[in-house]
């Protein structure tokens, strides 16, 4: 038996010889040794240890760095602390099954019971997994791969955009998705919904909101204004200082990024919640509903000064 394991151990060894270098450390000591103890103070929690230093394992692990760790907010530390299956499914999120590079846009299986996604960004640089910025890519280790990434993984995808927004603050979103009858948007693959909260749709001027549920072909071009087709996530957008997205609409929003890249904003609405993963793309949320240009800009036209009594 012991002897097994010898060989085994010897020839996970063997096999991992990259470029003439002998990798020595496995992914838990490779993760260790990128400095992501924390995140393994996790693993260790949960029960994926042995796991993690198993030399007959082939595994990739997402390692999010201490900071990024001690950046959770404290409901997700406390959830983490009291609510072990939270912690596994967490934890699992962040390992997957043989090697999973880095570098080609794409979904992957993870160790919970859910898919990641790669999103690989040009000009600027930027990967992110499910919308986590990678740090250092490909750290190659005796037992598989390690990447280090610069935020947790959170939240975990639970549904799709659609799933998200039958979810408790989006009601009158989900309401104008039902009555236009394009809820199917929202499953589409790939996408990026920039979400207004009901709160937001309660900002709307006095009788708007009722009118364009009256008015079906409105109603349908203001929410495919809040629908773009690419995975949006705001790594790349603060990266870049801000975009200009295209629409389903064929409008565009422009994206802006403030407070020292804290904050973003798009066309003037602030993003109160960015980078909810859902399984077919992202979801930001946001305190305004972001009407098309066109009706923008003839609100603009009725607030001329000429029109104002002073
Ligand atoms: C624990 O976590 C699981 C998985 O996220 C969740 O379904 C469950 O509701 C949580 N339990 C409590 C008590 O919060
Ligand atoms: C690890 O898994 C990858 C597939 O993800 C495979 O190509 C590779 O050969 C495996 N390596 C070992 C040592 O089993
Ligand atoms: C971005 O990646 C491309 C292709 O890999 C490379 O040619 C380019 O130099 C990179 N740019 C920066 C700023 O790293
Ligand atoms: C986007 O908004 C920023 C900030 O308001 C502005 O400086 C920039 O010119 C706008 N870009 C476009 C294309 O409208």
């Amino acid at each position: 038996m012991k002897t097994v394991l010898m060989i085994g151990a010897l020839i996970a060894t063997l096999s991992s010889v990259v470029g003439g270098l002998a990798v020595v450390r496995n992914v838990y000591a490779e993760a260790d040794f990128r400095g992501c103890d924390k995140f393994l103070s996790f693993v260790d929690k949960a029960g994926l240890t042995k796991t993690l230093k198993d030399p007959r394992e082939n595994l990739t692990v997402f390692a999010p760095t201490d900071v990024a760790i001690a950046q959770l907010g404290s409901d997700v530390v406390k959830s983490l602390e009291t609510n072990a299956t939270f912690l596994k499914q967490l934890v699992s999120f962040h390992v997957a099954k043989g090697l999973q590079l880095v570098s080609v846009t794409g979904v992957f299986s993870t160790m919970a019971a859910t898919v990641a996604r790669v999103d690989v960004y040009t000009a600027p640089n930027v990967t992110t997994i499910s919308g986590s910025e990678v740090l250092l890519a490909d750290n190659a280790a005796s037992n598989g791969m390690v990447h280090v990434l610069k935020r947790v993984m959170y939240p975990l995808p639970a549904g799709t955009a659609l799933t998200y927004s039958s979810g408790n603050s989006f009601s009158m979103l989900f309401l104008a998705l039902t009555k236009a009858g394009v809820t199917s948007l929202l499953k589409a693959p790939d996408l990026t919904l920039f979400a207004p909260t009901d709160h937001a749709f309660q900002r709307l001027p006095a009788g708007e909101f009722s009118e364009l549920l009256g008015d079906i072909p409105r109603l349908t071009k203001v929410l495919q204004n809040h629908l773009v087709s690419g995975v949006v996530f705001s790594a790349y957008l603060k990266a870049k200082g801000g975009d200009i997205l295209k629409t389903q609409n064929g409008h565009t929003l422009n994206v802006t990024v403030a407070g020292n890249g804290a904050i973003l904003q798009v066309e003037g609405a602030t993003v109160t919640s960015a980078d909810i993963n859902v399984n077919n793309g992202v979801v930001h949320v946001i305190d305004t509903v972001l009407m098309p240009s066109v009706s923008y800009r003839r609100y603009q036209d009725n607030e001329k000064p000429s029109f104002r009594v002073v």
